[in-house]
């Protein structure tokens, strides 16, 4: 069999020790790690058994200095997010192209997880609070936050969702890990109740603070969470809308784990991490008044920023 050349493409965000390749050809993408990354392929090839739509894991074993080494078809060239950005022309607005296709998708995935519910204990809900919203890390980082209001707001998402099945997810679904053939990137993989990968996918754009390029209308999020609703309902669930709160709740927490600098001079992650602090508490408070988080109203890094200096100011 002939050698394949392999061109580096990143470090891998979330894993300093893991990197990504693809070969000479295209055709194959190479994640190397340690032993997080045996998870991820293990995991992904059950996931593929159970006909979630990731890519098929080709190859996988040792390297010659002991690293771990996991090899996958290529699902194809552009991720959602870059396609995204070489269509939007000027605009801000989200093609709807990119929405349809993320719509398609993420059906297909909500499908599949519908498909195959997880037997989970009766702490299960709980588990997934902290996993998937990092709680220790925030609260670690944030012991203000760490107070009787917040612990019944989360109390009380577990009991939004109660009754919702429960499915292996992905738990950093988005536009940058989705291609029209399917979801890379699975390393955060856990249990989570139905919806929590694919009902916030458009809602989670403005916690990157307006740096993203695109934003998505209310209309193209009310119209994808109804494609969610429709696929749920065929597949014998409950629809997903009505708890786009407690869910939003948890991303918001995921948002602001790991935010807080070291460094008090790192002037630009201090403000990332207020503006992520000022997300999850406008979001809290709206889920205490109303049951439901409406990203519409959140504000850009910039305009936070402004507003911050402003306060600051003389
Ligand atoms: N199977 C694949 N098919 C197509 N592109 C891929 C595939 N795997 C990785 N990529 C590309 O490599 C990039 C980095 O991979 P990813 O696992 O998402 O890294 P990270 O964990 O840093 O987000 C992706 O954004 C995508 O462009
Ligand atoms: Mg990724």
């Amino acid at each position: 069999m002939r050698t394949t050349d392999w061109r580096f493409v990143k470090k891998r965000t979330a894993d300093a020790d893991g990197t990504v390749y693809v070969s000479a050809d295209g055709t194959r993408y190479r994640r190397t790690g340690g032993a997080a990354l045996r998870g991820e392929a293990a995991f992904q090839q059950m996931a593929a058994a159970l006909g979630y739509p990731v890519p098929r894991v080709l190859q996988q074993g040792e390297l010659g200095d002991g690293t771990f080494f996991a090899d996958e078809e290529s699902l194809g060239r552009q991720s959602l997010h870059e396609k995204a950005l070489s269509l939007l022309d000027g605009g801000r607005v989200l093609p709807d192209q990119v929405v349809d296709q993320l719509a398609e998708v993420s059906s297909r995935l909500l499908s599949a997880q519908a498909a195959h519910p997880v037997e989970a204990g009766p702490d299960a809900l709980r588990q997934w609070v902290e996993q998937a919203g990092w709680t220790n890390n925030v609260f670690a980082e944030n012991p203000d936050l760490d107070t009787p209001r917040t612990h019944a707001a989360l109390a009380r998402a577990a009991d939004d969702l109660t009754g919702m099945p429960l499915a292996w997810g992905h738990l950093d679904y988005g536009l940058p890990n989705v291609l029209p053939a399917g979801v890379i990137d699975w390393q955060h993989h856990g249990v989570t109740p139905l919806g929590y990968d694919v009902a916030p996918a458009l809602e989670v754009i403005p916690f990157k603070g307006g740096a993203k390029g695109y934003t998505a209308t209310p209309d193209q999020r009310t119209r994808y969470l109804g494609v969610l609703d429709a696929a749920a309902l065929s597949a014998g669930s409950p629809p997903i809308s009505p708890r786009l709160g407690a869910l939003l709740l948890v991303k918001s927490l995921f948002f602001l784990a790991l935010t807080r600098p070291t460094d008090p001079a790192q002037a630009d992650k201090q403000q990332r991490w207020h503006y992520r602090r000022h997300l999850f508490l406008k979001g809290l408070e709206q889920y205490e008044r109303t049951g439901n988080i409406d990203t519409a109203g959140f504000p850009t890094l910039d305009d936070f920023a402004a507003g911050q200096g402003a306060a600051d100011g003389p």
